[in-house]
C-alpha cells in the first residue's frame, strides 16, 4: 500500500516508517520539519535501503496538502504531525489549536475529498486526566490538564463524529502511553530541541554530559517509592503497532480507540535505576518539586489491544534502556 505519513520525520514517524518500508509499503511523508531534521528521512532510507518520497508542507497548507493527494495514489494516513510540548502549550495554547486542530480538520477535509478514508490517529494517554485509577481502559471518561491534551482529546472526538456521519471511514485512534527508546541500529532517535521535557531525554543528555543532572519531580506520591509510575512503551514496538492499527482499518469499517502501552508501570528511580546498570553508567539526580499537572500513576489496561489489534509489546526495559543510550551515544548532538 501507499501511506501517507504526516509528521513522518519525528520521533515516532521515523520509527513507523522503517516498519512500513521494511513490510513491503511505499511511503509518503508530510512534515513541515518544526520539530524534526531532514537528515532523520535520510536514516530512515539507510536502515531500509528503500527511498522514501517526502514533502516540506505545513498540514495547515490545503492548496500544498491537495496536491500531494493529487499526484499520490494514497491508500490509508498514519497522522502524527502536531506540536506535543505540554508547558509551550499552556504560553500559546492558540499556536497548539490552531496547528493540531485545524490541521487535523484541513487533513481530513483533503482526505475527505480525494475519497481516501482509513486513517490511524495518535493520540495520547494524556486524555485520561488527573482523576481515573490505573490501569486505564478505553472507555474511562476523559479530561485533559493543558491545551496540548485538550487538542487530542477534541481530535479524537471530530474523528469519532466524522464516521458517525460516513460509516466508510475507518478510523483507529491510538493512546500512547509513554515512549521511549530506538531503533537498535542507533541511526534514528528522540531528537527534543532545546531542554528536554521528557525524562528519557533528559537522562540520556545527563548521560551523555549535556546536563549536568537529573531533577526528579516529586518523591512524596502514592507509588512504591515515591516517585511518579508511568507506562514506557519501546517505540519499535509502538510503530509495529502502527502496522496492526493500519492493517486493522483495512479490514474494517469502524471507529476504535486502544491504548498502545505495556500494561507495567515503573517509577522514575526504577528508570534510573534500570538505565545506570544496563549502560553500565552513573546518573546523577537530585530530588524537587513535584511538577504541576503531573499526576502519581498511570498505565495502559492492555486488553483491547490484544484483542482487536493482535498486538502486544515485546521489547523490555533493559531493551528501551540500551537502545535510547545507543542513540544518544552514537549521536551526542543528535542528527
Ligand atoms: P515529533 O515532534 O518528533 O514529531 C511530530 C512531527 O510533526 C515533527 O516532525 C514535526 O515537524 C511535524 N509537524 C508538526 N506540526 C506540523 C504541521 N503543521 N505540518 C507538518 N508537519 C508538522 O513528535 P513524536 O513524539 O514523534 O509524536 C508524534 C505524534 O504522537 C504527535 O502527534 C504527538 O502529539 C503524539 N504523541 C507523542 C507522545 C510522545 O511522548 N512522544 C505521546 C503521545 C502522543
Ligand atoms: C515521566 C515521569 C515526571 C522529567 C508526557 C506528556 C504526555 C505524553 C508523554 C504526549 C513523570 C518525571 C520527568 C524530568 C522527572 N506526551 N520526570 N524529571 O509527563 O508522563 O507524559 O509525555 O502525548 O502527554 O505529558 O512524561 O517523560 O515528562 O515524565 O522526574 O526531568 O518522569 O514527573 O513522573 P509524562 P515525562
Amino acid at each position: 500500500m501507499n501511506i501517507l505519513v504526516t509528521g513522518g520525520a519525528g520521533y515516532i514517524g521515523t520509527h513507523t516508517c522503517v516498519e512500513l518500508l521494511n513490510h513491503g509499503h511505499d511511503v509518503v511523508i508530510v512534515d513541515n520539519f518544526v520539530n524534526s531534521e531532514k537528515e532523520s528521512i535520510k536514516r530512515v532510507e539507510e536502515i531500509t535501503n528503500k527511498k522514501i518520497k517526502f514533502y516540506e508542507i505545513d498540514i495547515l497548507n490545503e492548496k500544498a496538502l491537495d496536491l500531494v493527494f493529487k499526484s499520490n495514489k494514497i491508500d490509508a494516513v498514519i497522522h502524527f504531525a502536531g506540536l506535543k510540548a505540554v508547558g509551550e502549550s499552556v504560553e500559546f495554547p492558540l499556536k497548539y489549536y490552531n496547528n493540531n486542530i485545524t490541521g487535523s480538520i484541513v487533513l481530513f477535509e483533503t482526505m475527505k475529498k480525494h475519497n481516501v478514508k482509513n486513517i490511524v490517529f495518535s493520540s495520547s494517554a494524556t486524555v485520561y486526566g488527573m482523576n481515573n485509577i490505573s490501569p486505564l481502559t478505553e472507555d474511562m471518561p476523559l479530561s485533559t490538564t493543558n491545551p496540548y491534551g485538550t487538542t487530542k482529546m477534541f481530535i479524537e472526538r471530530i474523528l469519532t463524529d466524522l464516521y458517525n456521519s460516513d460509516n466508510e471511514w475507518s478510523i483507529a485512534i491510538l493512546r500512547y502511553f509513554n515512549p521511549i527508546g530506538a531503533h537498535p541500529s542507533g541511526k534514528i532517535g528522540e531528537n527534543p530541541k532545546g531542554i528536554p521535557n521528557n525524562l528519557m531525554p533528559f537522562i540520556t543528555q545527563v548521560a551523555v554530559g549535556k546536563r549536568e543532572k537529573l531533577s526528579v519531580f516529586g518523591n512524596d506520591y502514592n507509588t512504591h517509592d515515591g516517585t511518579g509510575v508511568r507506562d514506557y512503551i519501546h517505540v519499535v514496538d509502538l510503530a509495529k503497532g502502527h502496522l496492526k492499527a493500519l492493517e486493522y482499518t483495512m479490514n474494517t469499517n469502524k471507529v476504535e480507540i486502544v491504548n498502545l502501552g505495556t500494561g507495567k508501570g515503573y517509577s522514575v528511580l526504577d528508570i534510573i535505576k534500570a538505565f545506570e546498570e544496563g549502560n553500565n553508567l552513573s546518573i546523577p539526580y537530585e530530588i524537587s518539586e513535584r511538577r504541576p499537572g503531573d499526576i502519581a500513576t498511570c498505565f495502559a489496561n492492555t486488553l483491547k489491544a490484544k484483542k482487536i489489534l493482535h498486538w502486544e509489546t515485546k521489547n523490555t526495559l533493559l531493551d528501551m534502556c540500551k537502545d535510547s543510550w545507543r542513540w544518544q551515544s552514537n549521536n551526542p548532538n543528535g542528527y
